[in-house]
């Protein structure tokens, strides 16, 4: 299921930080703190990636931010107001698109599944087809979800979120159980849309060209318990392009730090 929650109508942009962010889980030996001292700041309409190395705390930050998940220290804002607990208009998209998709419901009505009971029907509608066309999804309005390849599955949780106009969207390795092929083709999808709505989003991923690809900035996560490491603007022109953009000279350098980035934090 998607977890969500959203206001019904316009609910307009928003930024969302978070400073000196500590939690602590409960593992089998104890307590362990897996972020400490974690600083983030992402503007209105900004598209920021969080890297790092597997277990260092990309999803569980995420999961602060979407107010799944409580600090044990340091507050996460939105639009500079302390939240607790989902802040209005957060949607977050999983990796996991096939189950969150329900399978006895055509792509039409789950794209429709988070704003259904908000609005008309016609508006609704209207919503639905709008999104769908965003993900080049028209064609396959009334299939059912188990029908399409894993690319289109995921293009219609997107679809989902946008219908929902969140005003920041939090993607967790959205695109990460894909081929390369569908994987730049959705990554160009997403760029699309956020020209197009101008959304705040924070993507999590494991993929340092398509960190640097997508976003206005690169945060690498290091250490453990882990913080902010590497925070790198990417101020390469847009709309970018898979194959002219990663050949820029800027492009490599950008990519090149990240990586040295990660091992350093692999090395830790
Ligand atoms: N519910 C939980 N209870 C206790 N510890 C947890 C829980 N969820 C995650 N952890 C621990 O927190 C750390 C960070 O996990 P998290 O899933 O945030 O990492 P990640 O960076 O997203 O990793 P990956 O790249 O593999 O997805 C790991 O050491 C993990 O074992
Ligand atoms: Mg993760």
């Amino acid at each position: 299921m998607l977890e969500t929650s959203v206001e019904p109508v316009g609910s307009g942009r928003a930024s969302l930080e978070c400073d000196d962010l500590r939690v602590t889980l409960a593992g089998a030996a104890g307590e362990v703190d897996i972020l400490n001292g974690v600083r983030l700041s992402v503007a209105s309409g900004d598209f920021v990636s969080i890297l790092g190395v597997s277990g260092s705390g990309k999803t569980t930050l995420l999961r602060v931010l979407a107010g799944l998940q409580q600090a044990s220290g340091g507050q996460v804002l939105c639009n500079g107001i302390p939240v607790d607990g989902p802040p209005q208009g957060v949607v977050t998209v999983f990796q996991d698109y096939a189950h969150s998709l329900l399978p006895w419901r055509s792509v039409r009505r789950n794209v429709a599944l988070g704003i259904e009971d908000r609005l008309s029907k016609s508006e609704c509608a209207q919503r639905v087809d709008e999104a769908l066309e965003m993900v080049d999804l028209q064609r396959a309005a009334d299939e059912y979800p188990w029908r399409l390849s894993g690319g289109m599955q995921q293009r219609v949780q997107i679809a989902r979120a946008i219908a929902m106009r969140p005003s920041v969207l939090l993607m967790d390795e959205p695109f990460g159980a894909l081929d390369a092929m569908t994987k730049a083709s959705l990554q160009d999808q997403l760029q699309q849309v956020q020209a197009l709505t101008n959304t705040t989003i924070i993507f999590v991923t494991h993929d340092v060209e398509e960190a640097v690809y997508l976003s206005d900035r690169v945060v690498v996560l290091q250490g453990r318990p882990a913080a902010v490491g590497l925070s790198l603007e990417v101020e390469l022109e847009r709309p970018r392009r898979q194959v002219a953009t990663k050949e820029l000279p800027e492009y490599l350098k950008l990519r090149h730090e990240v990586y040295a980035a990660l091992g350093q934090a692999s090395a830790q």
